[in-house]
C-alpha cells in the first residue's frame, strides 16, 4: 500500500510535454510584457550593464554577496588573461537577521563582516589608506587607489536606478524586513561602511544572476559570448542580454547605448504568479499558503532549494495522515495494523515548517543501492525518523525524485524561453546554412562549431549537487517549439561556480572607470 501511494503522489508532480510548450509560450509572453511595462509579473529589470567582459579586464576589487546560502566577502584579483584569484570568507546569515526589526541591523552586520575580512586579508591596504588620509589634506580621495571599489551582489528584486543605486522592490527566499522596502540598498551599506571608517566605496549593485553571467563571459569567452546567467540554488532567477530596442518601458538612469544591448534581470521566480499554466499540487498550495509571501514567487516555489525540502515534508506529512498507509510506522509486519505507533516524535523536523533541508532530495536521487542505506541514514538525521524501513526510504525516494524532476523540467523551460526570446539559435552559421549540418542522421557525432553554441552560465546548490538536474532541464529543451533535439544540442550549460563575486568585481571595474568626481 505504501509504495502504491508513493507512486500516486509522485505522479501528481508529472506534467505532459504539451504543458512544457504552453509554459514556454507564456514565459516568452510575460518576458515581453515586462520589457514594455512596469509592475508586471516578471519584473524584467534593466541593470544598466550594457556589455559582457572579454577576459582582458584587470585589477583588485572587493565583492560581497547577500542572498544565497552564505553571506560572502571576497577580494578578486583579475589578471586580464581570463583568470583571476579569489580570497573569500563565508558565513551563514544568522536566521534572526533575515527577519530583523530594521534594515540597519542587517546592513551593520554586513559592514562588520567586511571590516573583519579587510583586517584579516588586506591589512596593508587598510593601513596605507589610513596613512594617506592623515597626510593628504585635500579630499582628492575619490580616485584614491587605496579605496576599494566594491561590487555588491544583492540577490533580491531591486528597482535599479543606476549602476550603484537601486531600491528594494520586495524580499524573497524567507527574508522579511519591511522597513528596507523602497530604500536604496547601496546607500544603506555605504552608510554602515562609513560609520566603521572603512576604505570602501560601493561601486556597483549586482544581482547574483548578472554576476554569474559576467563571470561566465570572463572565464569562457566564446565567439558568441554568454547569453544567460542563471541561478538554481536557494532561489532561482536568470539574467540575459536583451536588445535595447526591445526595452520600451521607461528607464530613468544613464547608460552607454553603444553596444545596443543591456543585461536584463528577469526575476523569473515570479513567472506566472497568476497560475495560468504552472502545474500545481495540494502540497504546493499548502506551502504557498503558509509562506511569508503567498501568491508570489510561484515559479521559484516549484524549483528552488529553499522550497523543495518543504514540499517533500508537506507531502510526507499528508501521506502519514492516512491511517491505512504505513509510512514511518514502527512495525513493518503490521501493515494492516492501524494502531501501530509512529517512529516520528511530534518535535521531529518532519513536523516543523522549513526544517527539512533540500539536500535530502539529492541524497535520495543519488542512492541507488539495494538497501538505500545512505538515504535511510539521512531520513533519521534530517527528518528525525527513527529506524526507517527500506520501504519508507523507497517511498521518500519516489516522491523526492518526482519533486526534483519537476523542478529540473521547469528550470529547462526558463532557459529555453530565453533562448527563443533572443533568437540566438537563428543567429549563426548553421541557421543561415539551413541547419542541415545538424539534422543529418550522424549529427550526434559531428562536433558543433563554436559559433553555433549558445552558452549559458549556471550556479547554485541545486544545479551543482542535485544529480541529473541538467538532464531534466534538457528533456524540456528537446520538446520546446523552436528548439527541439537539434537546438538542445547547441545549448551549452556550464557551471560558473561562486561566479557572482567575480562578476560583481567586473561590474565594479566598469563602474569605477565611469566615475565622475561628484559620484
Ligand atoms: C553562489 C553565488 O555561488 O551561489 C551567489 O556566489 C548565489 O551569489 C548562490 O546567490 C546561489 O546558490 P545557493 O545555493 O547558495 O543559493
Ligand atoms: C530570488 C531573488 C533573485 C535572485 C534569486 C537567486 O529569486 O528574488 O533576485 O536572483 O533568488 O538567488
Amino acid at each position: 500500500a505504501l509504495l502504491a501511494e508513493a507512486k500516486r503522489v509522485a505522479a501528481e508532480f508529472d506534467f505532459p510535454d504539451d504543458v512544457v510548450r504552453a509554459i514556454g509560450d507564456e514565459f516568452v509572453a510575460e518576458m515581453n510584457e515586462g520589457l514594455e511595462k512596469n509592475a508586471t509579473t516578471m519584473s524584467q529589470i534593466p541593470t544598466y550593464v550594457t556589455g559582457v567582459p572579454n577576459g582582458t579586464e584587470k585589477g583588485l576589487y572587493l565583492a560581497v554577496d547577500l542572498g544565497g546560502t552564505n553571506f560572502r566577502v571576497c577580494s578578486i584579483q583579475l589578471h586580464g588573461d581570463t583568470t583571476f584569484s579569489l580570497t573569500q570568507s563565508k558565513v551563514p546569515i544568522p536566521r534572526e537577521l533575515m527577519e530583523a526589526k530594521t534594515a540597519k541591523e542587517l546592513f551593520a552586520f554586513l559592514a562588520k563582516q567586511i571590516e573583519i575580512f579587510l583586517k584579516k586579508h588586506h591589512e596593508d591596504h587598510f593601513e596605507a589608506h589610513v596613512r594617506r588620509r592623515q597626510t593628504v589634506s585635500t579630499p582628492e580621495g575619490y580616485r584614491d587607489e587605496n579605496i576599494f571599489r566594491l561590487g555588491f551582489t544583492f540577490s533580491f528584486p531591486v528597482h535599479q536606478i543606476g549602476i550603484n543605486r537601486g531600491t528594494l522592490i520586495r524580499w524573497t527566499k524567507g527574508f522579511n524586513i519591511p522597513d528596507a522596502i523602497g530604500q536604496d540598498v547601496c546607500a544603506l551599506l555605504q552608510e554602515e561602511l562609513d560609520l566603521l571608517k572603512l576604505p570602501v566605496k560601493v561601486a556597483a549593485l549586482v544581482n547574483d544572476t548578472v554576476g554569474t553571467l559576467m563571470a561566465r563571459s570572463y572565464t569562457s569567452p566564446g565567439k558568441t559570448g554568454t547569453l544567460l546567467g542563471a541561478i538554481f540554488g536557494t532561489g532561482t532567477n536568470g539574467a540575459y542580454l536583451e536588445k535595447l530596442s526591445k526595452i520600451t518601458k521607461p528607464m530613468g538612469g544613464e547608460y552607454d547605448s553603444s553596444t545596443g544591448e543591456m543585461v536584463i534581470n528577469t526575476e523569473w521566480g515570479s513567472f506566472d504568479n497568476g497560475m495560468k499554466v504552472l502545474p500545481t499540487t495540494v502540497y504546493d498550495n499548502i506551502l504557498d499558503r503558509e509562506s511569508v509571501n503567498p501568491g508570489i514567487q510561484m515559479f521559484e516555489k516549484r524549483i528552488s532549494g529553499m522550497f523543495l525540502g518543504e514540499i517533500l515534508r508537506i507531502a510526507l506529512v499528508q501521506v502519514m495522515k492516512s491511517p491505512t498507509i504505513p509510512l514511518f510506522r514502527d512495525d513493518d509486519s503490521s501493515h494492516n495494523d492501524y494502531n501501530s505507533t509512529t517512529t516520528v516524535t511530534p518535535s521531529s523536523p518532519l513536523y516543523m515548517q522549513w526544517a527539512v533541508d533540500s539536500s535530502i532530495l539529492s541524497i535520495a536521487e543519488a542512492d541507488n543501492s539495494v538497501g538505500l542505506r545512505a538515504l535511510r541514514q539521512e531520513i533519521e538525521k534530517c527528518l528525525g525518523v527513527s529506524a526507517p524501513s527500506i520501504e519508507d526510504a523507497q517511498a521518500v525516494k519516489d516522491i523526492a525524485h518526482a519533486i526534483g524532476k519537476r523542478a529540473g523540467r521547469l528550470a529547462g523551460i526558463a532557459v529555453g524561453a530565453i533562448v527563443l526570446q533572443t533568437g540566438r539559435l537563428k543567429n549563426n552559421a548553421l541557421a543561415s546554412s539551413g541547419t542541415d549540418a545538424i539534422k543529418t542522421s550522424d549529427a550526434g557525432d559531428t562536433p558543433i562549431p563554436e559559433e553555433d553554441i549558445v552558452d549559458i552560465g549556471v550556479d547554485g546548490s541545486l544545479v551543482e549537487f542535485y544529480p541529473n538536474f541538467e538532464d531534466y532541464m534538457r528533456s524540456s529543451l528537446r520538446v520546446m517549439n523552436g528548439i527541439g533535439p537539434e537546438g538542445e544540442k547547441r545549448i551549452r550549460i556550464g557551471i560558473a561556480k561562486d561566479g557572482s563575486g567575480v562578476g560583481a568585481a567586473l561590474i565594479a571595474l566598469v563602474a569605477a572607470k565611469m566615475e565622475k568626481p561628484s559620484d
